[in-house]
């Protein structure tokens, strides 16, 4: 019947107590033991980490500012990081960066409306303000094909399957690396 209205806004303070809850509801339990409640305040409050907000305006029940989706990420030093090796640069001098995209979640109700994929245009274009920027990355459980196909649709490149790099519920699991390279290098 309607059509939402889907608008994105960065994530504030007061989205904190969704924010944790849409998280808990989206991932695995033991998963969320990675994001303590210090990682939802300093996403709020935009410390070290940036995040923005998809919110229906068309909704009628008084939630027309309430988190329906999200994406949370960390601005990293390349040469820091686990990619390093594939950027083609003398990283270990620069001051190169990279955009980590740590979790990404669409409500249920909101899924396949391509809010996911407005959230990871919004990465790559502050991504693509930074001048030191030369990528926005990820990993990627190895089960979950729905986030798979959203990856590779925006461009992203599987470059490294890691065995074992996730650890749920005492059972391992492999990851996928996906890079998306805001510069050529
Ligand atoms: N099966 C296969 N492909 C899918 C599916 C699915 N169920 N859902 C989305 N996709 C792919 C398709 O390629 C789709 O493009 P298409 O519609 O042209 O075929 C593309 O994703 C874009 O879909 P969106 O509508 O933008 O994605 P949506 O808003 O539904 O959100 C998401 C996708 C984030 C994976 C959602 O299903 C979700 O929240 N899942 C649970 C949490 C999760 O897996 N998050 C990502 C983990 S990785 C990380 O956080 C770094």
């Amino acid at each position: 019947c309607c059509h939402p209205t889907i608008s994105y806004r960065p994530i504030r303070p007061s989205d904190l107590e969704i924010l944790e809850q849409i998280h808990g509801d989206i991932f695995p339990i033991s998963w969320i033991y990675r994001y303590e409640s210090e990682f939802f305040q300093n996403v709020v409050h935009g410390r070290g980490i940036v995040a923005w907000a998809a919110v229906d305006h068309s909704r009628d029940d008084g939630k027309s500012d309430e988190l329906i989706g999200f994406v949370t990420a960390r601005v990293v030093l390349a040469k820091d990081s686990e990619i390093v090796d594939l950027l083609n640069y003398n990283s270990a001098e620069s001051e190169w960066s990279l955009v980590y995209i740590l979790t990404l979640g669409v409500i249920d109700s909101y899924r396949n409306l391509g809010i996911a994929s407005s959230l990871i245009l919004e990465v790559i274009k502050y991504a693509s303000s930074i001048p030191t920027c030369q990528a926005v990355y990820l990993h990627v459980i190895s089960y979950n094909i729905p986030a798979m196909h959203l990856y590779k649709k925006m461009s992203f490149k599987c470059i490294r399957r890691l065995p074992g790099f996730y650890l749920i519920d005492s059972k391992h699991y492999d990851a996928y690396l996906f890079v998306y390279f805001v510069k050529a290098c």
